[in-house]
């Protein structure tokens, strides 16, 4: 079957197995590796994207069920060049080790500080909690979505241009 979706501001037409979920779609049809897999039980998170701006666990989702949607990747966080606020706290705050939870907090992070500019650490913490790092203890997470927060305009200006791979073919 044929589903259409907007990807990181792209439209995208593809032909799909029915039973397609839509983290394989996202990784192995359109090649957006950044969205990870890590359970396929639904408890990690790791592979939380945003769609229509909230965020989804992309394993839960058949990607035929995203036809017609918005859907936001990590290759989708920055803006052109410049790192968005989220990225930049990771950064700062040290918000990560192995990276793997990353992509996933990231997102997560974005649709609460899009929705609550402001949140406190209880709330930072509720926002992530279907969410799983073996590595930070949460802690750094936490410092990362805050000073996010608190630095709402500011992006970075050290963004690697995305690889071939990172971008959604035509
Ligand atoms: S891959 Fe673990 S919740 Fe989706
Ligand atoms: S940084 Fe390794 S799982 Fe979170």
């Amino acid at each position: 079957m044929q589903v259409t979706m907007t990807v990181n501001g792209t439209e995208v037409t593809r032909d799909v197995e029915p039973r397609l979920l839509l983290v394989h779609y996202l990784r192995e049809t359109l090649g957006l590796t950044g969205t990870h897999w890590g359970c396929d039980t639904s408890n990690c998170g790791t592979c939380v994207v945003l769609v229509d701006g909230e965020p989804v666990k992309s394993c839960t989702q058949l990607a035929a069920m995203t036809d017609g949607h918005d859907v936001r990747t990590v290759e989708g966080l920055a803006d052109g060049q410049r790192l968005d606020p989220v990225q930049q706290g990771f950064m700062e705050e040290h918000g990560l080790q192995c990276g793997f939870c990353t992509p996933g907090m990231m997102l997560t992070a974005r649709a609460l500080l899009d929705r609550n500019p402001d949140p406190d650490e209880q709330e930072i913490r509720e926002a992530i909690s279907g969410q799983i790092c073996r590595c930070t203890g949460y802690a750094t997470i936490v410092r990362s979505i805050r000073w996010a927060a608190e630095h709402p305009a500011e992006h970075g200006a050290n963004v690697v241009a995305p690889t071939e791979a990172e971008e959604v073919p035509a």
